[in-house]
């Protein structure tokens, strides 16, 4: 459990690996259970796609969420480990879905699998996944999480659809984006950290402030996603950037940016996100009306806020090392490059 650490070998680690490092026995069983469970004996194509995806890595962020808050309380029973799985299926069957809604060519540094196989292949798959998801959840006996995690799938289409439906719209507010980063992100980071208190057996009020916490870190981890887009690079970020401009998508900078416009910077917007009419150098063109207005910096700010949410959520719960860690990893999610 970490334990085996020097305390300058933990301080200069990030949170996230702190994290890592302090369930690493738990993360390697919830691993083995992926694996286990992401084959298929009768469609070769599944294990194809689900190892190409699961084998380059990802950052495991969720699942460390579902353990890190069962481990708070104290859980020492076998099923965090099958709802630290969960998740991830749920996660990586988004992933599959969302790449061929964005139309994506990169993921987690590598080609996507609609590109290497075909959107067919993705959509199927990541049903499957879906499927091996509730079929692991319900290996818990327990209807609390059942319920938790069903709802999180629902609110995580919901946010997807909705986001498909006020991309293009100049019209989209920052409440409207906050509804769709709500639900396609942090329904699931919400739902990582609750199921693990409910299955540790966490009173109603530390349930909710896990909620909370979940809730506010995946909005700071979206918006941070969403800059990335932006001013990121390709090799670190393991994704193309300028995917959320090319499909069109009304993100925190670009709301902003759209907000004070002068009326030739509303036309460069109507012409590039509503019409769709994209010319070489318009992504740098929006880069640069973003950073004249300080978009990248206004949206940073309100990352830095939800992060600021996040870790006074948790304070009131149990002192513990995970505790403390969690409180850092909302600030880690802000700086983060990757
Ligand atoms: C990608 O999530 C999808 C978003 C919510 C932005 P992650 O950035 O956690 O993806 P992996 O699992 O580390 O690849
Ligand atoms: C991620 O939204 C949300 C889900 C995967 C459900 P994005 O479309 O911004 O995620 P990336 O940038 O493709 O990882
Ligand atoms: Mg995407
Ligand atoms: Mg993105």
């Amino acid at each position: 459990m970490g334990l085996d650490q020097t305390a300058p070998e933990r301080a200069a680690q990030k949170p996230q690996e702190r994290l890592a490092a302090w369930l690493s026995g738990d993360m390697d069983a919830v691993n083995l259970l992926i694996r286990d469970r992401m084959a298929s004996e009768h469609a070769p194509r599944i294990p194809e796609v689900t190892a190409h995806l699961i084998e380059a890595g990802g950052k495991r962020l969720r699942p460390i969420l579902t353990l890190a808050a069962a481990r708070l309380f104290g859980y020492d029973g076998p099923y965090h480990v099958h709802l630290a799985a969960t998740v991830e299926f749920i996660h990586t069957a988004t992933l599959l879905h969302d790449d061929v809604v964005d139309e994506s060519k990169q993921r987690r540094g590598r080609p996507t699998a609609n590109l290497l196989w075909d959107n067919k292949s993705s959509v199927l798959v990541g049903d499957y996944l879906f499927a091996r998801s509730f079929q692991l959840m319900t290996e818990t006996n327990n209807m609390r999480v059942l319920a938790i995690l069903s709802n999180a799938s629902a609110v995580i289409a919901e946010g997807e659809v909705l986001q498909l439906t006020a991309a293009q719209d100049l019209r989209t507010t920052e409440a409207i984006y906050l509804q769709v980063v709500r639900g396609k992100t942090a329904a699931l980071f919400s739902a990582a950290t609750e199921v693990g208190g409910v299955i540790a057996g966490a009173s109603a009020d530390q349930v909710q402030a896990l909620f909370d916490y979940g809730d506010a870190l995946g909005i700071a981890f979206q918006i941070v996603d969403d800059l990335l887009d932006y001013g990121g690079t390709d090799a670190v970020i393991g994704k193309n950037t300028g995917d959320d401009f090319r499909e069109r998508k009304l993100t925190l900078p670009v709301i902003k940016a759209v907000a004070v416009a002068s009326p030739e910077e509303r036309a460069f917007w109507e012409r590039v996100i509503e019409k769709g009419d994209q010319r070489d150098g318009d992504l740098e063109q929006a880069r640069a009306i973003m950073a004249r207005h300080g978009a990248m910096e206004a949206a940073r700010q309100d990352a830095l806020m939800w992060a600021g949410r996040a870790r006074a959520a948790v304070q009131g719960l149990p002192a513990h090392p995970l505790r403390d860690m969690l409180a850092d990893l909302a600030d880690y999610v802000v700086e983060r490059i990757s």
